[in-house]
């Protein structure tokens, strides 16, 4: 189901048969350095089952990124539930091949405009690695405040907190 559109892009729910496109980030160490560890193809699919199950139970989700110019899937963005599972927490991963082109900001961007649209919530919150400057970087073009220093049992990781106030 698609829930967003950009210049660029389109935002739709993830479904099983993305599992050859999620394998390209979420299976490539690369990428996944900062956020847990690349999986194999079995545990991604316990992922996508995961990511699938949560849409439904609880109307948000990360989001399949679709490249408009190729009909691709490359990347994902939107939203995990952290430990303590109140809060909404903005993730994305995107195949390398996609870096350096703006895409995770425009698909960042679009992630915080629907939440503000169709979440109902005051707030959006961000954990990274205190090294991943990519990620800082797109943080701080969409306007959140760092807050502190906190553990994140996705990436079992003393990261960087920050909030953004919708
Ligand atoms: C984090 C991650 C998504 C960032 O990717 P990225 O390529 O740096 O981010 P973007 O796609 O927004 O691209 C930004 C860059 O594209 C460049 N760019 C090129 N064309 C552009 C365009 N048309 N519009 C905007 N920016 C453009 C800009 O120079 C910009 O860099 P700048 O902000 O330093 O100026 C990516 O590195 C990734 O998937 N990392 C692994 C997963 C991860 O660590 N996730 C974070 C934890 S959840």
């Amino acid at each position: 189901m698609k829930i967003y559109e950009t210049d660029r892009l389109y935002l739709r729910t993830l479904n099983i048969e993305d599992i050859d496109s999620v394998m390209s980030f979420w299976g490539d160490e690369e990428v996944m350095k900062y956020c847990g560890g690349a999986g194999n193809r079995e545990q991604e699919m316990k992922s996508l089952k995961f990511y699938i199950n949560l849409q439904k139970e609880k109307g948000h989700s990360p989001y399949a990124i679709i490249l408009k110019e190729n009909n691709e899937v490359i990347g994902v963005c939107g939203f995990n539930p952290p430990d303590n599972n109140e809060d909404i927490e903005l993730v994305y991963h995107f195949a390398k091949g996609y870096w350096g082109k703006g895409y995770a900001t425009e698909a960042a961007i679009a992630c915080v405009n629907y939440a503000r649209k169709y979440l109902n919530r005051d707030t959006i919150v961000a954990f990274i690695d205190p090294s991943n400057k990519s990620s800082e970087n797109i943080l701080i073009k969409l306007g959140f405040i760092f807050k502190g220093v906190k553990w994140h049992g996705g990436s079992k990781n003393e990261d960087l907190y920050f909030e953004l106030t919708l």
